[in-house]
């Protein structure tokens, strides 16, 4: 693949002056992995989020993923390359929304997926992401669990525990992920009779009950690298395929849908990456009393992991 080998320099550049360092989901145009120092799931860049030593951090990512990065590291700068790039579960929740959910259901511990704005997670006793949320909830050794914002994430996190933590999730889902459909799963399946399905938890129940193996980004990319199968159905988002692509040509890998594309995620390209750095735009703040109540559910997650 040929991207603008001038600007890839130029932005290679101007990091090292400015001491800064570039995050990278693997939803993001593939283009910014040129450029990135750390690409990986939602979990793996808030732990490199929390230990960097540079001066600024752009995160490839969207907005609650910058604002995560900002609350580990607060004297940082931390700069979202587009303001577009929102994350539409995280909107699906809000502060009041969340106390009202607590109060219909007391003393419950909140597990709150860091797909969720600072306010939020700020009214949570522990965060998680898709990586990490089975081994939260089972780490919290309680009966019930109120999951917030992804309805699907919760009802995956009940199957894998049989049933034994009475998980009460709220109604929040990815539109992205419920884009695949069951259907979408079937015909594939029909088309590669010998594929087999990764699936992410943000998928549909339905969908996930179809597949071989589920797991976070990371943990897709990993299963289809290890496995000796040589076929795979991605029932996740493009970017997932895209690098699974170019990481392992011996490989096939078939995209579940042409709908499983986050258009959030695919907001930055190398430009706004370069004018963050040039500009040292958009950059993201939080209240320092925010920071405070937001990073405890989020460190206590970083704990669980480490
Ligand atoms: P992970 O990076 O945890 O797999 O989450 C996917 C996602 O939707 C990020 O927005
Ligand atoms: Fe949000 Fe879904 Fe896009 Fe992830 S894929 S950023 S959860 S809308």
């Amino acid at each position: 693949m040929s991207f603008n080998q001038e600007l890839v320099q130029k932005i290679i550049k101007l990091k090292k002056e400015k001491n800064a360092v570039i995050l990278a989901h693997c939803y993001q145009n593939i283009e910014i992995d040129e450029v990135a120092d750390y690409v990986g799931d939602s979990l793996y860049l808030s732990q490199m989020a929390a230990k960097t030593d540079a001066d600024i951090i752009v995160f490839a990512g969207v907005y609650f993923m910058a604002e995560t990065a900002k609350i580990l590291s607060p004297n940082k700068k931390v700069l979202l390359p587009s303001l577009k790039a929102g994350c539409l579960m995280a909107d699906m929740i809000n502060l009041e929304q969340i106390r009202e959910f607590k109060a219909k259901h007391p003393n419950i511990p909140v597990v709150c997926y860091v797909n969720s704005t600072a306010e939020v997670k700020s009214e949570a006793d522990v965060c998680c992401t898709s990586s990490n949320a089975v081994n939260v909830v089972k780490t919290l050794n309680v009966k019930d669990v109120l999951f917030v914002p992804d309805t699907y994430l919760g009802n995956f996190v009940k199957s894998k525990l049989n049933g034994e933590v009475n998980i009460i999730a709220y109604p929040g889902y990815c539109p992205t992920h419920l884009r695949i459909t069951p259907k979408d799963v079937l015909e594939m399946k029909a088309k590669y009779p010998d594929a087999k399905v990764l699936a992410h938890p943000e998928c549909h129940s339905e969908v996930v009950k179809l597949a071989d193996f589920v797991g976070s980004t990371t943990a897709i990319m990993n299963q289809a690298k290890k496995s000796n199968e040589k076929t795979f159905i991605i029932a996740t988002e493009l970017g997932v395929v895209e690098r699974l692509k170019r990481d392992v040509p011996d490989k096939e890998f078939i995209l579940v849908s042409n709908k499983a594309i986050c258009p959030n995620m695919k907001c930055h390209h190398l430009e706004d990456i370069y004018n963050a750095l040039l500009y040292e735009q958009h950059e993201i703040n939080v209240p320092n009393e925010l920071i405070k109540s937001a990073l405890k559910p989020i460190q206590k997650m970083i704990a669980i992991n480490s």
